[in-house]
């Protein structure tokens, strides 16, 4: 027997040997494949001029001919410079954009970029999604709650598309209304219900209009676990969902989590159609994904596009807004798509945005007046304020009962594997004592395992639950310091208070009240407590704030921060503490699993507002182009709070404010009524941002020829001569000329009157100081600054 074990062993150990040069074999011979975009010279379909007219009796569709060359050109090209079985082609872009993704070596990525037709090859950035996945504890989220959110028929007729994580096509915010069908044909819009797993090919019911399903890239470059990354438009996660609810979701949909009714959702533009662009997968998301999922967008016919979803870095080996992602981006504008994008949620340190185009709308978050308060009553009488979203202790906050301190109730004798901090932040219900616990107010502590992330909200849930507390209270802890709290619904009663002024008052009265014998073991528990419901908004708060995890500007236009004469974030819309609908399966955040909705907050929030929002512009106004929604937004916005003054926003040390500047919040805050009727718009169109990647200084035209295919024939003298309804200026030195070109899109003549509040240390000057500006008419506005006192 002992010889066999033996043997066994030994024939083991050889395995594992021979299975290590294996992988040292293999590490020797091939090197990684990795997935590279390539851009090539010839138009891409939407912008192909040579349209031949149709003969009499001729069948083809000449885009469909066109598309049918480039991709075959593609394959050419692989064909004659790759070696067979070298790559993997992954897309063909067409629409938008000439070019393709491939799965390849380095070795073999070198060739393609020699090749002759080849203009820009550049390595896939992963895609990551713009929220925080710790509601719990990491700084994100503040929201709002859209209240009314326009009519029934907000939205009607337009199409928004989301590139996100999928849908959750069973979610009533996404359900068809039999009473209130949608009669109008969408003439400008064709997409597809691509069925799959959990997906069934008829969850397209008319909001829904569209659900498709990108995944040649995840596929690519990682192996999918086939029980979380479903090859279907479904959304796994609940990000998607999210999304698409905020900016279209049903009208008054009732909010409904464990049992308690927290009010009704209502998306930004409620009759708007979804179209589903699902790129992001749980494992990961490529942008290779998210950029064939954009070619495709634009080819079904969406009017906005939505992206919560991107790099979370700037490039490495190219210019911000000459990345693939940008240039997609870029064309989607061209071809008349309104672009809307989260500015990142690296905040509050400057240089944080991964928005850094004026083609797109780069979009900052911040808080509302809503907040959710629980409230800890002690025997004293005193209160003490924090935060968790949970029904109150029995006898709703007017029974007290037994407060005890984990530590405290450590089994005597016990045998528990688990370090101190581990207990006293009620991880391991094995170490604590059930008769002390049961029925009591356990006190856990914030300490290193929830910095390390191996402490969870979760386990404290489930040690509630398994040992009977009445409820429990997680202070905050002095060595520690504050944390940050965001509200998520408890399933036991339960608050956390996250200061650690307040939780100092929760332990001396629980010391004064707790009597010990000599060697510190408690006799006696006279501290008692309650805890009072929490799940009750007030609106009282000062609003906005721009929260601190919300990127800041100023943008720039490399890896090394360069700054650029663009600003960046363009606007402040609510981020923070968003319900909206989610998607039960919650993989990436377990403790949100079995929940329909979903409290959240991240730039990822903010930017869907924007896109719903922009559909009700789109709505009432047909013919305006992407740049003059985006000018109506800006020029309508506001930079004042609910208390009248200059908006603020958090700083790094939690609680922490200060007066925002456009750096913070771009335009402003949104104001949605005031954007349809903005009177003036101050746009730009596609030659206009060539000219201003043309007067870009440290880029060549070679650069932009390459990437964008535009000529530099008609660069501006100062890239802050792009017309668009902000002058950002990086190093301003003696004096400047600006001009603007404003045009009148009231239906009447309008008078205006130019004022400025020039900024510190610099004089502004305007001509003319007022004009008057017929209907469809323009009127040329100079700005002259002057340094007066340089910065130190
Ligand atoms: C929409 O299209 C369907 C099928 O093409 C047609 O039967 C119907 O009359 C159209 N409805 C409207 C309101 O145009
Ligand atoms: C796949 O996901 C499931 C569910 O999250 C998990 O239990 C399993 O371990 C995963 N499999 C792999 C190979 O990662
Ligand atoms: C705990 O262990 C100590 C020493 O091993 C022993 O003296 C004591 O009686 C034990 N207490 C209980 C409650 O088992
Ligand atoms: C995290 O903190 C816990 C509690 O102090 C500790 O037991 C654990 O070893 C820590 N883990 C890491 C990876 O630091
Ligand atoms: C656009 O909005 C204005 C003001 O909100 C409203 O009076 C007008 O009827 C709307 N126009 C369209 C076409 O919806
Ligand atoms: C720019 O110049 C190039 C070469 O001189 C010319 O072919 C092209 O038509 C010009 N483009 C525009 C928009 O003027």
């Amino acid at each position: 027997m002992a010889e066999n074990a033996d043997m066994l062993a030994s024939s083991r150990c050889r395995a594992f040997l021979l299975l290590l040069l294996f992988v040292i074999v293999i590490a020797c011979l091939a090197e990684e494949r990795e997935i590279y975009l390539v851009l090539m010279e010839g138009d891409p379909v939407a912008f192909h001029r040579s349209s031949v007219p149709l003969e009499v009796g001729q069948k083809v569709d000449p885009n469909r001919a066109h598309a049918k060359h480039l991709v075959d050109s593609h394959d050419q090209l692989l064909k004659s410079t790759l070696e067979k079985g070298s790559y993997n082609k992954l897309y063909s872009f067409k629409h938008i954009v000439n070019g393709f993704a491939i799965h390849t070596t380095p070795s073999q990525a070198k060739k393609i970029k020699l090749a002759s037709g080849v203009k820009l090859l550049e390595k896939d950035r992963r895609a990551k999604l713009m929220t925080s996945y710790t509601p719990e504890f990491l700084g994100l989220p503040e929201g709002v709650w859209t209240h009314g959110g326009g009519d029934r028929n907000a939205g009607e007729g337009i199409v928004i598309g989301f590139i996100d994580t999928g849908i959750n096509p069973m979610h009533p915010s996404f359900a068809y209304d039999p009473v209130n069908p949608y009669n109008s044909n969408l003439s400008h819009f064709s997409g597809a219900c691509e069925g799959g797993p959990l997906f069934p090919a008829n969850s397209c019911n008319g909001k829904i209009v569209s659900a498709r399903c990108f995944s040649a890239g995840a596929q690519a470059a990682a192996t999918l676990n086939a029980s979380v990354d479903f090859l279907s438009p479904f959304d796994a996660v609940g990000h998607g969902s999210h999304v698409a609810s905020t900016a279209a979701g049903n009208f008054g949909v009732p909010v409904v989590v464990n049992g308690f009714y927290y009010g009704r959702a209502s998306g930004m533009a409620p009759r708007a159609r979804i179209a589903v662009y699902k790129a992001i997968y749980p494992s990961l998301g490529t942008m290779t994904d998210v950029v064939a999922a954009i070619d495709q967008a634009i080819q079904d016919g969406v009017d906005i596009l939505t992206l919560s979803v991107g790099p979370d870095e700037p490039p490495e080996d190219t210019f911000t807004m000459l990345s693939v992602f940008d240039i997609f981006m870029l064309f989607a504008r061209k071809a008349g798509v309104f672009v809307v994008q989260a500015a990142g949620n690296q905040g509050p340190s400057p240089y944080t945005v991964v928005s850094y185009s004026p083609w797109a709308m780069g979009v900052a978050a911040c808080g509302t007046d809503r907040s959710y308060i629980g409230t800890l009553i002690l025997g004293s009488g005193q209160k003490i304020d924090g935060v968790g979203l949970s029904g109150p202790t029995f006898g709703n906050g007017y029974l007290q009962y037994k407060l005890v301190l984990a530590k405290d109730a450590v089994k005597v004798n016990g045998t528990f594997p688990k370090t101190a901090q581990y207990i006293e932040e009620c991880q391991y219900p094995e170490a604590l004592d059930p008769f002390v616990v049961q029925g009591s107010v356990v006190i856990c502590t914030f300490s290193a395992g929830f910095y390390n992330g191996t402490s969870t909200l979760t386990a404290i849930f489930e040690t509630a639950k398994i040992l009977g507390f009445m409820g429990f209270v997680l202070v905050a802890n002095p060595a520690y310091g504050d944390f940050i709290a965001e509200p998520i619904p408890f399933p036991v009663p339960g608050i956390m208070i996250p200061r650690t002024g307040d939780a100092q008052i929760v332990s001396q009265y629980y010391e004064q009240q707790t009597y010990r014998d000599e060697r510190g073991f408690v006799i006696r528990y006279g501290g008692r407590a309650a805890i009072a419901e929490g799940r009750v908004a007030s609106f009282m708060g000062r609003a906005p704030i721009v929260s601190r995890f919300s990127s800041r500007g100023p943008d720039f236009i490399d890896h090394n921060r360069n700054p650029t004469d663009v600003l960046k974030p363009d606007i402040l819309s609510p981020g923070h503490q968003i319900w909206a609908a989610w998607s039960p399966m919650s993989v990436l955040n377990p403790i949100l699993s079995g929940y329909h909705f979903a409290l959240l907050s991240g730039t990822s929030m903010a930017t869907p507002h924007i896109a719903g929002i922009a559909a009700l512009i789109k709505q009432n106004n047909t013919k305006w182009t992407p740049s003059m929604i985006a000018s109506a937004m800006s020029t309508t916005a506001t930079k004042y709070d609910n208390y009248g003054e200059p908006i603020m926003a958090e700083g790094f040390a939690i609680n922490s404010l200060y007066p925002s500047t456009p750096f913070d919040f771009g335009a402003g805050l949104i104001n949605p009524s005031r954007a349809m009727d903005p009177g003036l718009v101050i746009s730009s169109g596609y030659e206009d941002y060539i000219s201003f990647l043309c007067s870009l200084p440290n880029i060549d035209p070679a650069t932009i020829k390459t990437a964008t295919g535009g000529t530099c024939n008609h660069s501006f003298s100062t890239p802050s001569d792009l017309n668009i309804p902000s002058v950002t200026i990086s190093s301003l030195t003696g004096t400047r000329l600006v001009r603007r070109s404003l045009m009148n899109i009231a239906s009447k003549p309008e008078t205006y009157l130019c004022s400025v509040l020039p900024p510190k240390g610099v004089m502004v000057s305007l001509n003319p100081t007022w004009f008057t500006v017929a209907p469809q008419g323009s009127q040329d506005l100079e700005i002259t600054l002057t340094v007066t006192q340089p910065l130190e």
